[in-house]
């Protein structure tokens, strides 16, 4: 009998909730991706690409076009000037991404903190390094960070604090303030920082993204790693990338090396095309994804769920007390799936231990006007 690594992880969220979507013909707000397709000159240059014969490896830090254009966007976005031969890598994923950044720092033994409710690719991660993962709640029901726990929770064994703003599923996000205030937490002690900024375009209501990366204390000492996927509508071309300080740099990408060695050429090639055609890309992406925010908040308006709007990323929280105050997350979003032909993700799943009276779900809005028009229906019929 194999002695499984993993031995509390079966089939995820958002896996069961996609095939239950499928199988009963519901609309799928569950899982985090767009049901409309990437950008059109950025589709046609992966064919290009693909015909011109881009199809070997490419190199194991990325395409130097993408790592430049990478460069360009941080620079003017985040007025960091990186060298994008020593300090940006290109992934496969995000995902990738956090994996290898948590393999570069984290050893047996180590102490890892994370913030509940949190992605589930985290503590795999961990404790495939050998480390354990702390996981704090964040104060409800703002989702903020809470000073006095993390502090409390900081040891001699605490290796790396994950981050993540814009925050999945809360749709919360850190400010300058909490930067500096988390600066101030760690400033002497050995502790990385690991930033998932993959939402860091989604920001609304005029708010700015406060990128680790405009920090140059937490900088110093931070992974912080993006995905195009997201970026660009085309989350199943799982591409990503990650910017760290040099030495930093250097110790994943050892890591990364051997895990894919390199993320897919041509649409390496075909996004650093569109990044240096359509700059404007992921400064119009703010007020596209508002749109959609708002149009279904104001078509939720008539029904019985609870929500404030989400400062970032793709997803609204709801709360369904007033519908069905006796039954949890996991039971709601199965009865929303079921019943009433709308799939949500229950946010209990984020926890390690969630807060008991817990009854929120969560609806991921980057969808066609027409799907969300017809989702708000439902749940306002509810
Ligand atoms: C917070 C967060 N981090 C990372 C990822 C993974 O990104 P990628 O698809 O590029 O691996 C996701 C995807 O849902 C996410 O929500």
């Amino acid at each position: 009998m194999i002695q499984s690594k993993l031995p509390s992880l079966g089939v995820t969220i958002f896996t069961r909730m996609s095939q239950l979507a499928m199988e009963t013909g519901a609309i799928n707000l569950s899982q985090g991706f767009p049901d409309f397709d990437g950008p059109d000159a950025l589709r046609e240059a992966v064919s290009r690409h693909v015909m011109a014969g881009h199809n070997q490896y490419a190199p194991m830090t990325g395409l130097p076009a993408l790592r430049e254009q990478v460069a360009r966007k941080v620079a003017t976005l985040y007025g960091r000037t990186v060298d994008a031969e020593q300090e940006v890598t290109i992934t496969p994923g995000a995902t990738q991404a956090i994996f290898c950044a948590i393999q570069s720092v984290v050893r047996s033994g180590d102490e890892v903190i994370v913030f509940d409710p949190c992605y589930d690719s985290y503590a795999p991660s961990v404790e495939l390094a050998g480390g354990r993962c702390i996981h704090l709640p964040l104060a409800l029901p703002d989702f903020g960070i809470d000073w006095d726990r993390l502090q409390a929770a900081l040891t001699s064994r605490t290796r790396a604090i994950v981050l993540n703003t814009p925050h999945n599923p809360s749709g919360s996000l850190v400010g300058r303030d909490a930067l500096d205030r988390l600066a101030a937490l760690i400033r002497d002690r050995d502790i990385y920082l690991i930033s998932d900024e993959v939402y860091e375009h989604l920001v609304f209501d005029g708010a700015e993204h406060a990128s680790v990366l405009t920090h140059d204390e937490l900088y110093a000492r931070a992974f912080v790693i993006s995905s195009f996927g997201k970026t660009y509508h085309v989350t199943g071309w799982k591409t990503g990338y990650v910017i760290a300080p040099r030495e930093l740099s250097s110790e994943l990408r050892k890591i990364h090396q051997y895990v894919s060695f390199c993320g897919v050429t041509p649409l390496q090639w075909a996004l650093a095309d569109f990044m240096e055609a359509h700059p404007e890309h992921v400064t119009e992406l703010p007020a596209f994804y508002q749109a959609k925010r708002d149009l279904f908040c104001d078509l939720l308006g008539s029904s019985k769920l609870a929500f404030t709007r989400a400062a970032g990323t793709y997803f609204q929280l709801a709360d369904y007390s007033a519908i069905r105050d006796d039954v949890s997350d996991v039971e709601m979003a199965e009865w929303l799936t079921r019943e009433h032909g709308v799939a949500a993700i229950p946010i209990s799943v984020f926890y390690q231990e969630a807060p008991k009276d817990l009854r929120l779900v969560r609806f991921c809005f980057a969808k066609r006007e027409e799907t969300l028009r017809l989702a708000a229906e439902k749940l306002c019929a509810i």
